[in-house]
């Protein structure tokens, strides 16, 4: 059993940390060694030489209350030097003086312990300096002109669109009175039928210049990958931010597109439970990002009937809206195909300077049998190569008359 657990103020930081380094102890952050446990050479790293490693990471909510004491208790047993100093954010104080009883003797105050008194430094709280466009800073005008767009930019999904929108309108309300941060939809259903396009809809009818914040779990099914998603400790090795944090910096719109979400693992499931109740991303560097209006959108593939085997019930209740998006109808994309010809053509006569009539489409309705195709993806697939097979066919005939235009000679070189 190790002694000592040194907890420290959040305001006392980087006065802990000038402590240790001009002591010349390293510090670590135990989500370093938690990334990969399998990965023994990095315990044996810390075999010698003097260390400081920061527990907080456990306390951080990213774990499930039940599993913090078994995995204290496997990785503490890992660390072979016990020259070790463990610290910890002494927000966490009750939480892991319980849950951590079998793997320290005593939890002190650092400064009690070192008989000093740190400097207080203000607290630091970074929400994003970002304005994000949100459906909850919308006037009621506002909101009903973003969803006529919405409806028009995606194909089929009625039943989805009509639920959407009455979620959405209770959320504006709610959210106003503090009682509901974050809307939450998971759609589940078979590849290229429009569930990611819902969030790429979203971002451009809430007028998204920038990127949208997309996250794919598929990268994070690791058992320990969270550090990778919220970041590694501050001012640790490693420290640096979190997918996550980058990607909802780096975006205009109030809109988070977790794509694969079922191949995540608990401990991702729990940090999600904890965003969709608090409206807040805590990083493990204890900074805060306020995401109070914005739509998080969970895809995944899974067949529904995994849905309950795949997904904890505290999650699945969670999600405000859970849908699952079946195939088109004909008749949807068939529009689909009228909407992709159309800014083809437009793009095209832009770019070579050209004139071909929009009155095309019908040809390429006709030409497309969208019956014999279930994903998006390939009527798209389809509709490039017969509207390449319409130009040449458009060239070859303008060539035959002796009106080969210099433009057009340069496509067909
Ligand atoms: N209902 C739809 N309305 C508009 N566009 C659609 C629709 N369904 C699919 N598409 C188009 O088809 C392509 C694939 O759709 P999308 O990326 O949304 O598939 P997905 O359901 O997320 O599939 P996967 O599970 O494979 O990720 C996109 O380029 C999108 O523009
Ligand atoms: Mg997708």
């Amino acid at each position: 059993m190790n002694k000592q657990l040194l907890f420290y103020g959040q305001a006392e930081f980087e006065s802990t940390k000038t402590l240790f380094h001009s002591l010349g102890y390293e510090m670590i952050s135990l989500s370093f060694f938690l990334d990969d446990v399998k990965d023994l050479s990095k315990f044996t790293l810390c075999q010698h030489g003097v260390y400081v490693i920061d527990v907080s990471v456990l306390g951080g909510g990213y774990y499930n209350i039940n599993a913090i004491q078994s995995i204290g208790e496997s990785i503490f047993r890992l660390f072979q030097n016990k020259e070790i100093i463990y610290i910890c954010d002494d927000k966490y104080f009750d939480k892991l003086r319980y849950e951590l009883r079998y793997c320290f003797e005593n939890f002190i105050d650092i400064k009690d312990k070192y008989n000093i008194s740190f400097e207080a430094l203000p607290t630091p709280v970074i929400i994003t300096d970002k304005q994000h466009s949100k459906i909850t800073d919308f006037t009621t005008e506002e909101f009903e002109v973003f969803f006529k767009s919405f409806r028009e930019s995606l194909y089929g999904h009625e039943k989805f669109k009509d639920d959407f929108y009455e979620i959405a309108k209770s959320f504006r309300l709610f959210n106003k009175i503090g009682e509901h941060k974050v809307l939450s939809l998971f759609l589940l259903g078979e590849s290229g039928v429009g569930k990611t396009e819902v969030a790429r809809a979203l971002y451009k009818c809430l007028g998204g210049k920038e990127n949208l914040a997309k996250v794919n779990f598929g990268n994070y099914s690791n058992e320990f990958s969270l550090s990778s998603l919220i970041g590694s400790a501050r001012g640790y090795i490693g420290s640096e931010d979190g997918e996550i944090f980058i990607r909802v910096r780096n975006t205009d719109v109030g809109v988070i597109l977790i794509d694969e979400f079922e191949k995540s693992n608990a401990t991702l499931f729990n940090f999600f439970l904890d965003v969709l109740e608090s409206g807040k991303m805590v990083s493990s560097q204890a900074l805060e990002i306020d995401i109070n209006g914005f739509i998080i959108i969970f895809t995944s593939n899974i067949p529904k009937e995994d849905f309950p085997v795949r997904i904890s019930p505290e999650l699945r209740s969670r999600f405000d809206y859970k849908g699952h998006f079946t195939r088109l109808s004909n008749q949807d994309k068939r529009k689909y195909v009228e909407y992709r010809i159309n800014s083809i053509i437009k793009k095209y006569n832009e770019h070579y300077n050209e004139s071909l009539e929009t009155d095309v489409v019908n040809y390429f309705i006709r030409t497309i049998p969208v019956d014999k195709y279930e994903n998006m993806r390939d009527i798209n697939k389809k509709i490039k190569m017969e509207f390449v097979k319409y130009i040449e066919n458009v060239k070859s005939s303008q060539q035959n008359k002796g009106i080969l235009t210099p433009n057009v000679l340069n496509i067909l070189l």
